[in-house]
């Protein structure tokens, strides 16, 4: 089975950026847990900041991967480009976050991803990623 998780932007200072909401820990450590853990799933990432990137890589892997574990970051809350991308590939799509964004600003409760994704992991910290993860797995 291949899995890609895709983060967007600022996903890359995971451990410093503002640790009260994202945690201490750097998403490279998280990563290695997880493919420690999922051994029998080929797991790969992909970060950038960049949204066209991100476009991308959707269509890149939307074809023949098994699945996208897809956190956009901010993105999410803005991106059409993302959102139609989601929406034009086969691999099915698991929206992630890591804070509970309903319990934020106003502004992150808009999705341009939600709509096109076969569910939806929302707070569980970097948790969330395995739940997906153990979603695509069932
Ligand atoms: C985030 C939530 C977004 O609102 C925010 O812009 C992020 C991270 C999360 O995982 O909690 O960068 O996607």
């Amino acid at each position: 089975m291949k899995i890609i998780i895709i983060n967007g932007p600022n996903l890359n200072l995971l451990g410093t950026r503002e640790p009260e909401i994202y945690g201490k820990t750097t998403f490279q450590d998280y990563f290695s847990q997880l493919q420690f853990k999922h051994k029998e799933v080929e797991l790969t990432f992909f970060q950038s900041n960049v949204e066209g990137e991100l476009i991308d890589k959707i269509q890149e892997v939307g074809f023949d991967y098994d699945g996208i574990i897809l956190n956009a970051a901010a993105y999410t809350h803005t991106s059409v480009g993302i959102g139609d991308a989601v929406k034009a590939i086969k691999t099915p799509v698991i929206e992630v976050h890591i804070s509970n964004t309903f319990s934020r600003e106003d502004f992150r409760h808009q999705s341009f991803v939600a709509p096109h994704s076969k569910g939806i992991v929302i707070g569980f910290g970097l948790h969330s990623y395995d739940l997906a993860l153990q979603a695509f797995l069932e």
